[in-house]
């Protein structure tokens, strides 16, 4: 039960809020103020919390040791009590599982271990009985090899019909090129793995000299464009919200931004007429290109900025890789993330939001590099109070441990550490499946004292508590939300913490954070008059912040009129 206004607060310290309430608090004066959208984004983006679900891992109803709809479907209460507004599932289409579904067989139909296109139109809707909307990955870059578009490529004498894919001669020296298995003579372009051919949206620029390279306004690169527009109409009239867009930089081959921000800019026009509500999210990494191109959020991680890595490292499961700000050995330094993140948040806070997630099905976990469940909560601290929208991948809300070594299924290489079914309980299995341990997609955790969601239920200082919280608080406040203000007001280079200013609502939030295992401190003059509302390990005397190893706090500050 929720007995505060400030659900991070104890009880005994909310009273004590309360008495503060009406206590004259000192404004930040030049608070930067709620932000003004140049397009029209779905409202619901505006405090929206994320959730992404592998559907492999996360529930499995039949006992073939595989994640299921149903699954899903089961623990939709679950996802709603963590607060968050919708979620992210990973591929659910017919597929070989070359890369655990990133390979589509069938892309109108859902591969029969996950269920049946019925069972997702009922994820949908309960979903939406719950409030919860639903965002599908679109993988629009590339086929499986198997995919009838493809068989269909391969043939030797086609008929008159447009040709889905991009083919070189068999004598082309392209590393990016591989041999067709015939019997059409020739080598066609890759995405990603060999069995994932790229689909043709055609060249931004394309050279004479190689007849393949089409411009995207021929014939066959406009039917590509629009079959997957008719597979975007196809799943948003099952219901859907929207699509994560799989590797959405690598449709247009060969450009200088402008044939693919057009075709982006094309497919952004027509679903906001189609369903204005639906949202596009895009795994580009670079959000100054993408939201302007028509995304209206694009993940912060590792293509084509440092930005994530600066901040918490997460690529490869490199554990000697550059030092991040979330680092606990306190080698991190803010001001060189700040001078990635500033110049995209500056360029895209009108027109779109950039996401920071806890991490993804491609990246360690943030339980990795000696972070622990104290750690996980500073961390936390500042992803969920950052602007944009934040996405929680599942299990990170329990302190899932990253894994090291684990199996390379379906394509996972290093991936599979981060691929690890569930933990719902201390039953077999942790609740995950009742199939024999082999039998499960990936081995669990072995650990025995792996979390999981019963005991962290059970527990008010769990980081799930703390999770739920940080959500509550974001929904709560405007200025916490996508469209707050953002101001660093402590960002010192190699030093530790980091202190910055939320604001434009009603109230103004002071954040800080100290990831490091040192102890630090620092002189914040907007601490003035400043009232806590959560904190662990910082303490404050006047405008002086003392902060302990692993420690955040969160204060509020009067507004300014
Ligand atoms: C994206 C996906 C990744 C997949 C690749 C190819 O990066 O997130 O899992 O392997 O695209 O589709
Ligand atoms: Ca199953």
């Amino acid at each position: 039960m929720r007995t505060s206004k400030y659900p991070l607060v104890s009880r005994a310290r909310s009273c004590l809020l309360a008495a503060c309430l009406s206590a004259a608090a000192h404004g930040a004066p030049d608070a930067p103020p709620l932000v003004k959208l140049e397009r029209p984004v779905p409202a619901w983006l505006a405090t929206a919390v994320c959730y992404q679900i592998y559907p492999q891992s996360f529930a499995d109803t039949n006992g073939d040791g595989i994640g299921d709809l149903r699954g899903i479907i089961a623990k939709l209460d679950y996802v709603k009590s963590l607060g968050v507004d919708a979620i992210w599932l990973n591929p659910i289409y017919d597929s070989p599982f070359g890369d655990a579904g990133y390979d589509v067989r069938d892309y109108k139909r859902v591969a029969s271990r996950y269920g049946t296109n019925a069972d997702a139109k009922l994820l949908f809707a309960e979903a939406h009985k719950r409030g919860i909307r639903v965002v599908v990955d679109l993988v629009a870059g590339h086929t499986s090899v198997e995919h009838p578009w493809f068989k269909d490529s391969c043939r030797q004498n086609r008929p008159a019909k447009p040709d889905f894919y991009i083919w070189s001669p068999p004598d082309s020296n392209n590393g990016d090129f591989v041999a067709g298995p015939g019997p059409r003579d020739g080598k066609y372009l890759k995405n990603f793995f060999p069995f994932q051919p790229a689909l043709n949206y055609g060249y931004g620029r394309p050279n004479p000299g190689r007849p393949w390279e089409k411009l995207p306004s021929d014939p066959n690169c406009v039917a590509v464009r629009e079959a997957m527009r008719d597979v975007m109409k196809f799943w948003l009239d099952q219901g859907c919200d929207g699509f994560r867009v799989d590797m959405a930089a690598s449709l247009i081959k060969n450009d200088d931004g402008k044939a693919l921000t057009a075709l982006w800019q094309d497919y952004r026009t027509w679903l906001k007429r189609y369903k204005p509500e639906a949202v596009l999210v895009s795994e580009w990494s670079n959000p100054s290109k993408a939201i302007p191109a028509g995304f209206d959020i694009d993940f912060l991680i590792h293509f084509e900025s440092p930005a994530y890595r600066l901040l918490m490292n997460p690529v490869l499961n490199r554990e000697n890789a550059n030092h991040s700000f979330f680092s606990v050995d306190g080698t991190g330094d803010i001001t060189a993330f700040l001078a990635e993140y500033l110049p995209q948040y500056e360029k895209t806070k009108t027109l779109g939001f950039i996401s920071l997630p806890t991490g993804n099905h491609d990246f360690s976990r943030p339980r990795f590099q000696g972070r622990e469940i104290p750690d996980l909560k500073v961390v936390y601290a500042m992803l969920l109070t950052m602007p944009g929208v934040p996405f929680i991948y599942y299990g990170d809300e329990i302190g899932m441990r990253n894994l090291k070594g684990w199996p390379d299924k379906e394509g996972a290489m290093w991936r599979g550490s981060c691929r690890s079914p569930m933990q719902w309980s201390a039953d077999a299995n942790a609740g995950f499946s009742t199939a024999s341990a082999d039998k499960l997609y990936l081995p669990l955790d072995p650990d025995p004292k792996r979390p999981n969601v019963a005991d962290e239920v059970r527990d008010p200082d769990s980081l799930l508590h703390f999770t739920r919280q940080l959500i509550a608080l974001r929904h709560k406040h405007p200025s916490l939300g996508s469209l707050g203000g953002f101001k660093p007001l402590y960002a010192r280079k190699n030093t530790y913490p980091f202190v910055y200013l939320r604001s434009g609502g009603p109230e103004n939030f002071l954040i800080a954070v100290n990831p490091s295992h040192a102890a630090t401190e620092c002189e914040v003059p907007e601490l003035d008059g400043a009232k806590r509302v959560a904190s662990s390990g910082a303490e404050t005397n006047g405008t002086n912040l003392k902060m302990g190893p692993a420690s955040y706090a969160i204060y509020r500050t009067q507004a300014t009129r």
